[in-house]
């Protein structure tokens, strides 16, 4: 028999899953939390969801429960080139402009981050342009960051390799160029892209990871707050903002916008796009 999730215990994850990791599960996705709950609830042989429940709040293992349970919750959907009219306007204009601001400040490095990277698609799509922007050659260096807060998901980055589904946007020369074959199914990310991508956890309802990390120039964070309710969509915000160089750049997914939350951020319209930028007093 179907050990059913009640109301009770749906609000109790609900609010935690939304209070810690800014996770959505409203009434309309109560069975597709318990689905989720039900196989960790069974393996650790407890009778009630309540009972999970206070496990994954008090027992001194609770973060190592947490990292097992966060992949079930979290949705990892990415594929490479994601949202070309975006990455058009970084290519066309903002990669100059951020080059010619560091050149003036004698910062000889780009940074850009992925916040929420999943699979690595977009931190490498991103190292990917930047490379072949052919603004950056050495002695400067590019430095791509992916965050999230999916454990498994950021191994699975590290390892680099994809199947089929990830290059639905991404043509032939450029895969070509960038990626060897393993074998039937799997494309692996070259060595050179390899090295400009490092990849770390991160909460970003928990404006901490800001402090481990230095500001960047762009920020690409997409697909993400679209699953956030209003706080933690606030919270998130504050820490891009932070994490951002005065004048820095930030884009959200075309899904995403920041109409219901305060910020100082600016936004600017190009066609096909739009992004925010931190306001930086010297022009
Ligand atoms: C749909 S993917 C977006 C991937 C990529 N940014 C894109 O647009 O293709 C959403 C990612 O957000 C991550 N995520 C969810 N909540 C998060 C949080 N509180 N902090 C950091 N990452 C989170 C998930 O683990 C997942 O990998």
């Amino acid at each position: 028999m179907t050990l059913q999730l009640s109301e009770r215990e749906h609000r109790l994850f609900e609010e935690w899953l939304g209070e810690e990791f800014g996770l959505r599960f409203g009434p309309e996705k109560r069975e597709i939390l318990r689905s989720r709950l039900e196989p960790r609830r069974a393996e650790l042989g407890l009778d009630s969801f309540e009972e999970l429940y206070f496990h994954l709040k008090f027992h001194p293992a609770r973060q190592e429960e947490w990292d097992r349970l966060i992949p079930h919750l979290t949705n990892n959907e990415s594929y490479f080139f994601r949202e070309v009219g975006q990455l058009d306007v970084l290519s066309s204009e903002i990669f100059s402009n951020v080059r010619d601001r560091l050149e003036k400040s004698g910062r000889r490095e780009l940074r850009i981050l992925s916040a929420a990277c999943a699979a690595g698609e977009e931190p490498y799509s991103l190292a990917m342009l930047a490379h072949d922007s052919g603004l950056f050659p050495a002695p400067w260096s590019v430095r791509v960051t992916g965050v999230d807060l999916d454990p498994q998901i950021l191994d699975r980055a590290r390892a680099a390799a994809y199947t089929s589904n990830a290059f639905r946007r991404t043509d032939e020369s450029l895969k070509a160029r960038h990626f060897d074959r393993v074998d039937e199914e799997r494309w692996k990310i070259k060595p050179a892209i390899r090295e400009m991508v490092a990849f770390r956890r991160a909460n970003l309802i928990n404006e901490s990871w800001t402090r481990e990390i230095p500001a960047q120039d762009v920020i690409f964070c997409r697909n993400v707050l679209i699953y956030f309710g209003e706080e933690s969509t606030r919270k998130a915000v504050e820490g891009l903002y932070r994490a951002l160089v005065p004048g820095g750049y930030l884009f959200l997914g075309h899904a995403e916008s920041l109409s219901r939350v305060p910020t100082r951020l600016e936004a600017e319209r190009r066609p096909g796009a739009i992004f925010y930028r931190r306001p930086d007093r010297n022009g």
